[in-house]
């Protein structure tokens, strides 16, 4: 079930911040560019130029204004470390999320998944989805602890080579913890 309206700008839960991105987060978006796993298994291209990091940050305000999709900084002890986001017009919300090394290891981006698929589960869908790689472990131990289950595979023909798809899904009726 898509749904309307997006998650607000500011989101709060287990020690992260979720801010919207801003053009001011552009270094963000670059570092991100430049750490090879992150390029490995998300959309983003390598080694932005601030430039092009500015587009990106753009092109996610005109998806968030067209109702599509909403990015954010995930924010711990007041650094941004990393990027989360949802898309809600597919046939069930989707979460994703990418970490800067040093930001790894203290759970940011399990709290920013939960606290996105919350807000979904809260606004009405009846499931939240998260696509992973084949072969990404460390994004699907993000999905188990977030409570999400492994819901089989699919192979991606949408971008260039095929690729293997991991589905892990998160139902309502509660988070283990
Ligand atoms: C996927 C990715 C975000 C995971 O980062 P991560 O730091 O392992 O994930 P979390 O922020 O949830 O932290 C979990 C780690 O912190 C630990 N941790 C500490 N405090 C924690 C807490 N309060 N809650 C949960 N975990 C906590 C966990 O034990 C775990 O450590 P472990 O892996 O040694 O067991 C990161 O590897 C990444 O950015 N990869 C490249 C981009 C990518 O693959 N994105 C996903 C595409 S599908």
């Amino acid at each position: 079930m898509p749904l309307n309206p997006l998650p607000p700008a500011a989101l709060r839960a287990d020690g992260i911040e979720l801010l919207e991105l801003q053009l001011a987060d552009w270094p963000l978006e670059q570092q991100l560019s430049r750490v090879p796993d992150v390029v490995r298994w998300t959309f983003y291209r390598a080694d932005m130029t601030e430039q092009q990091a500015r587009e990106r940050i753009e092109l996610g305000h005109a998806r968030s204004r067209d109702g599509v999709s909403r990015r954010y900084a995930v924010r711990l002890d007041g650094q941004s470390v990393g990027t989360a986001g949802i898309i809600v017009t597919r046939e069930h919300p989707e979460v994703f999320y990418a970490l800067l090394p040093d930001g790894r290891g203290r759970g940011a981006a399990t709290a920013a998944v939960r606290a996105l698929s919350d807000w979904a589960l809260d606004a009405g869908a009846d499931q939240v989805v998260i696509w992973t790689g084949e072969g990404n472990a460390a994004s699907e131990a993000v999905a188990r602890r977030a409570g999400f289950l492994f819901a089989g595979t699919e192979v991606d023909l949408d971008h260039g080579e095929p690729e293997t798809l991991l589905k892990w899904v998160r139902r309502g009726g509660g988070v283990p913890r």
